[in-house]
């Protein structure tokens, strides 16, 4: 048996939108669509990462934005296929580190109460509950605030 090989984090491009919106489209009931995240790629204040293996297609994406010394992850979402191996870790730990470069201290987000599995991520990687937002989805669905100090 081969070993896998290496998960690769760089900032995501113009040629990844169509894929970004892909992983969207299946992560999310409101996904982005390519146009916001093609606005979202011209921010200067966005770090979006890609993660895949060499010469295979983008695994997983994260999407946070930073500004007087915080951040914020406003997306992440890994391919169905491609979960529990530790593709998200890998972005989120390249992307506090990108935000912690910038300035921003401390790292903010807000999460589905639903999304049982997306508060196990984040607490395994040190977030804790610093809030909570009423009806914050259009839904309805209330939303978890966690954090992280950087
Ligand atoms: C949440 C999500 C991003 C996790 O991606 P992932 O690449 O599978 O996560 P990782 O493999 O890096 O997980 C690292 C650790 O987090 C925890 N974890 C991850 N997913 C979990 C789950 N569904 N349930 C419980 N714990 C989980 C585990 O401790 C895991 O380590 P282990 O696999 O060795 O047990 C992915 O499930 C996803 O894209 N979900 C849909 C979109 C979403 O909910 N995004 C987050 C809201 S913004």
């Amino acid at each position: 048996m081969t070993d896998t090989p290496p998960l690769l984090v760089r900032p995501a491009r113009e040629e990844d939108l169509d894929r970004l919106a892909a992983l969207e489209a299946e992560a999310f009931p409101d996904p982005w669509t390519r146009e916001l995240l093609a606005e979202e790629l011209l921010q200067p204040q966005a770090i979006v990462l890609t993660a895949g293996r060499p010469g295979g297609p983008a695994e997983g994406y994260v999407s946070l934005r930073h500004g007087g010394g915080e951040a914020e992850i406003l997306r992440l979402a890994v391919d169905s296929a491609a979960r529990r191996r530790g593709v998200a870790r890998a972005l989120v730990a390249a992307g506090l580190a990108a935000a912690s470069r910038a300035g921003a201290a401390v790292c903010h987000l807000e999460v589905r109460t639903t999304n049982a599995g997306a508060i196990a991520f984040y607490e395994t990687l040190g977030f804790t509950a610093v809030g909570s937002r009423k009806g914050y989805y259009r839904d309805g669905t209330d939303a978890l605030v966690l954090a992280k100090e950087l």
